[in-house]
């Protein structure tokens, strides 16, 4: 039977967005004639892009191919051109609709230091140096999405504001149970994180989490953290931790806070999953997790590294080329030993490089690698 070649659905958005994306783009080709791997790739508009072109976020032509598609790679969304715009009709909006329609509840953030970045953190090398830690964020429930929202003038004339933290006993059973299964293939640890001690979610957040523990992966081990406590044990000693499962918003704030133990927002990715359905498909999208950057779009000084290793996480979960995303990881390993640096990871004595020339080096070192 021939394989049908992998479609990707690029969608770079905003600001630095396109700049990293190019730069996968150029790996992903070189994946092609050095590797033999296939792919589909289209591209498409998504954030402020789309707006400029199409008046909406994201327009439905899109969202279905996103549908249809083997895997979504998304640049960043967002700028100050589009901040005084309607809620509804931002470009965060075209993510989030993404995320809710294809059902994406699980967002893995991985956050690891290189050896050759551990100085770039701004905690002390012997506290980051070696870690590997990955946080699952639910991403399809919880504050993001829920009902009633919406800003209302009182009768005084006065405004309120209103969001709801809201989370079913399914949606924190499937995402911990990604938690757990992860947590299998590294330490076997996992720690959630809510606050039980003021939210009722978070009471039964920490119920569910226990009972899908005790029933399927009591082998494991659980630990329940306050979220505020987890936020700063993350910069007080984060090798503590293994797998982290939160909920939508502790996950959006922790993992910022991670990605910087790592040296630079610039280097972490994401990957967002649905659930296996019964052929064995599973809706993804990877993402780096920085954003659009406008203060230095354009100017060559993004770091593509964190979109490239999303590219490297779709390869893994995506496409089972565990060998290709290894390659890659490798290069990229490769390329901070031989001390280039983009400007957000820049350290004494290291040479500074733009994103191209990150890109151009990462090809040599495929090269020297496939050799
Ligand atoms: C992230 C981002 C998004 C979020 C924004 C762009 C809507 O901060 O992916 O972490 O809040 O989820
Ligand atoms: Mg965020």
């Amino acid at each position: 039977m021939a394989t049908r070649n992998k479609s990707i659905l690029m969608l770079p958005g905003d600001g630095i967005g396109r700049e990293v994306m190019g730069e996968v783009r150029r790996i992903a080709g070189w994946l092609e004639k050095g590797r033999g791997v296939a792919f589909d790739i289209s591209e498409g508009l998504v954030g402020g892009a789309s707006i400029d072109e199409h008046n909406t976020p994201l327009t439905d032509e899109t969202m279905a191919e996103a549908m249809e598609v083997d895997a979504v790679l998304l640049g960043a969304v967002g700028g100050p051109k589009w901040d005084d715009l309607d809620f509804a009709l931002k470009p965060e909006r075209g993510l989030l609709r993404l995320r809710k329609e294809m059902d994406l509840f699980a967002n893995l953030r991985p956050a690891i230091v290189f050896d050759a970045l551990a100085e770039a953190s701004t905690l002390k090398t012997e506290l980051v140096s070696g870690l590997d830690i990955m946080i699952i964020r639910e991403l399809t429930g919880g504050v993001y999405f829920g009902e009633p929202r919406g800003i209302e003038t009182l009768p005084d004339g006065s405004r309120r504001g209103v969001n709801t933290q809201v989370y079913t006993t399914p949606e924190i059973q499937r995402v911990a149970r990604v938690a757990f299964d992860l947590a299998r293939q590294r330490e076997g640890r996992v720690c959630s994180v809510e606050k039980a001690n003021v939210m009722e979610s978070g009471v039964l957040w920490r119920q569910e989490v226990q009972k899908v523990y005790d029933e399927e992966y009591a082998d494991l081990e659980l630990t329940h953290m306050y979220a505020d406590n987890c936020a700063m044990q993350l910069v007080r000693n984060p090798k503590q931790f293994d797998v982290i499962v939160t909920d939508n918003l502790f996950g959006d704030m922790l993992s910022d806070e991670a990605a910087m133990l790592t040296g630079s927002l610039g280097m972490l990715p994401s990957a967002s999953l649905g659930a296996t359905d019964a052929t064995g498909r599973r809706r993804a999208l990877y993402e780096p997790v920085h954003g659009s950057a406008p203060d230095i779009a354009g100017s060559g000084l993004a770091n593509p590294l964190a979109c490239l290793m999303s590219f490297s996480m779709m390869l893994r979960y995506s496409f089972d080329l565990a060998d290709d995303a290894e390659l890659i990881e490798r290069a990229v390993t490769n390329v901070l030993d031989g001390g280039l640096r983009t400007a957000d990871i820049m350290q004494e004595g290291k040479a500074k490089v733009s994103t191209g020339v990150m890109g151009d080096a990462l090809l040599r070192e495929l090269d020297k690698l496939a050799a």
